[in-house]
């Protein structure tokens, strides 16, 4: 047992989220609820970044004030992500007093450290990224990311020295090979360290929304240098939640948000004397056909519409399984259906149903127990093993897969011996006590994803899943399933949907 503390990126309220932003939230949802199983002690984090021109520009747009317009927004996250089943343990607003307090403090570090200074910012600004552009990055005088027109510049600014860190910075992926996740993602950060680092503007005159800097209250602090800091201030910066989940720190974050996380915030880190971040893993986009999904793009896909269709856990098993973490992908509603239909309704949710009515019909209701005589249980464990290797290292698509084989094997076996045909007790009770242990083992492996439904697939083989909470490196020994309760055919788990019903 250790510690594990994830965190989310903290989402701007300028607009609703979509289903982009959710990609996140269930990717850093299932791996703490991995961890939770596992026994790890874990701290989940997540929230929304408040502060910066293009919140202040949305609720200038809507006539309402700025605090109005956070707080209704910041509702919409929350209750997106009660619809997603997410379990978070901390929801931070950058716009608490307790997220200004640690700012002022990590500002004040850093200013007395000698790592900022007083200049003159001249260059360009995109307020849908919050980011400044030099003349290099822009494309034809655009946002390279946006596509929209960067605003012309010149303020006087606090800068942080940056560049200072270049060396220490690539000591620090030299020293640390995995520190970002995956490996393509830290060459391409290590790169862009190499290339050499400018210093960078960290507040603003000509905006009064955010935090003032603690050394003069003319400048409010630049939004991203605010908002890197939740990830300190949420689990009480110099403090006892500090001394004990720092060191366990993993952030998930967006492949567009990169340089924030692997070079400005561990160099903010090392700036203010404390450790860079233990690991940062970054995931790709969801995309629809081809573009990124994203409200500006006119593209994005509700989750709370998509939950309540198909339900939580169908939305978060499609993206688990479809995506695997540092790659872009597709969505399609075609493709979600056709997850739902072959991996859930006939895969998963079919054996169940097979299982249990024959159970119930050819033995009386009283199920078998597990003998390994009909399933070879050496492969078994060699998927299972697989697959929770997998929830360590991040790869939820290949658990899922691993999942896949598993009641493949079971339903092979199923096929092959039709046990509903049979008339010998002992017979059957030997297919079907193997099949149940593999729906036994199926609904640990699944339970970070479909929350609503491990529980279902548990109680339906007359098993508690919680009894087995925090103990799931125990429970996944293969062969446990004992038998012998009262068992009913059980209801369908995942009835069929949609245009793909067809296929
Ligand atoms: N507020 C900053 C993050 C500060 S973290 C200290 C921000 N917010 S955001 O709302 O624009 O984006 C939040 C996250 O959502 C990012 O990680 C971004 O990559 C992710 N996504 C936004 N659209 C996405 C997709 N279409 N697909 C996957 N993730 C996407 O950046």
């Amino acid at each position: 047992m250790t510690e594990f503390f994830i965190t989310t990126p903290i989402y701007y309220v300028n607009d609703v989220p979509h289903l982009g932003h959710a990609y996140s939230m269930i990717n850093a949802d299932a791996f703490a609820r991995w961890h939770r199983g596992i026994g790890d002690e874990v701290f989940f984090l997540t929230g929304t970044d408040e502060h910066g021109q293009k919140v202040a520009d949305s609720a200038d747009a809507a006539s309402m004030s700025v605090t109005e317009w956070t707080d209704l927004y910041a509702q919409r996250f929350k209750d997106a992500w009660e619809k997603l089943d997410i379990a978070y343990d901390d929801f931070i607003r950058t716009t608490e007093k307790r997220h200004e307090v640690a700012v002022r403090k990590f500002l004040q570090a850093l200013y007395d450290n000698g790592h900022i200074y007083l200049g003159t910012y001249t260059g360009s600004y995109c307020v849908s990224c919050e980011a400044y552009y030099s003349a290099n990055d822009a494309v034809d005088g655009l946002c390279p990311v946006h596509r929209r027109p960067l605003i012309e510049m010149e303020e006087e600014n606090y800068f942080f020295r940056l560049s200072a860190f270049q060396d220490q910075l690539v000591k620090w992926y030299d020293d640390d090979p995995t520190a970002v996740f995956p490996d393509f993602r830290r060459n391409e950060a290590l790169s862009f360290i190499r290339g050499g680092l400018e210093d960078v503007s960290i507040s603003r005159t000509s905006l009064s929304w955010g935090i003032p800097l603690p050394w003069d209250e003319r400048h409010v602090c630049y939004v991203w240098f605010d908002a890197l800091i939740n990830y300190l201030t949420a689990i009480g910066y110099d403090g006892a939640g500090y001394e004990r989940f720092w060191e366990h720190s993993h952030h998930l974050v967006g492949k567009d948000i990169i340089r924030f996380h692997c070079v400005w915030w561990p160099a903010m880190c090392m700036a203010a004397g404390i450790a860079p971040p233990q690991k940062v893993l970054v995931h790709g986009w969801l995309l629809v056909k081809g573009e990124k999904m994203a409200k500006s793009g006119g593209n994005g896909v509700d989750p709370i519409d998509l939950a309540g269709i198909y339900g939580a856990d169908a939305v978060r098993y499609y993206l688990l399984r479809e995506h695997a973490l540092g790659a872009d992908g597709d969505f399609s509603i075609e493709a979600l259906e056709h997850r739902y239909n072959v991996d859930l309704a006939n895969n998963i949710g079919n054996l169940l149903s097979r299982v249990t009515n024959v159970v119930d019909k050819s033995l009386g209701g009283v199920a078998p127990r597990a003998t390994g005589n009909v399933l070879d249980f050496a492969e078994v464990k060699e998927h299972v093993d697989r697959a929770s290797r997998a929830w360590s290292a991040f790869g939820s698509a290949q658990v899922l897969e691993e999942v896949q084989l598993l009641v493949r094997m079971a339903n092979a076996a199923l096929e092959e011996r039709a046990p509903w045909k049979l008339r010998d007790a002992n017979e059957i009770g030997a297919i079907l006590g193997d099949a149940l242990e593999i729906l036994r083992l199926v609904a640990i492996l699944v339970s970070p994803v479909l929350v609503e439904s491990a529980p279902k697939i548990f109680a339906a083989i007359g098993l508690e899943m919680s009894a087995i909470s925090s103990s799931y490196s125990q429970a996944l020994e293969v062969g446990l399933y004992q038998g012998g309760m009262t068992i009913a055919k059980a209801a369908p788990l995942f009835p069929r949907k949609g245009q793909a019903r067809a296929r």
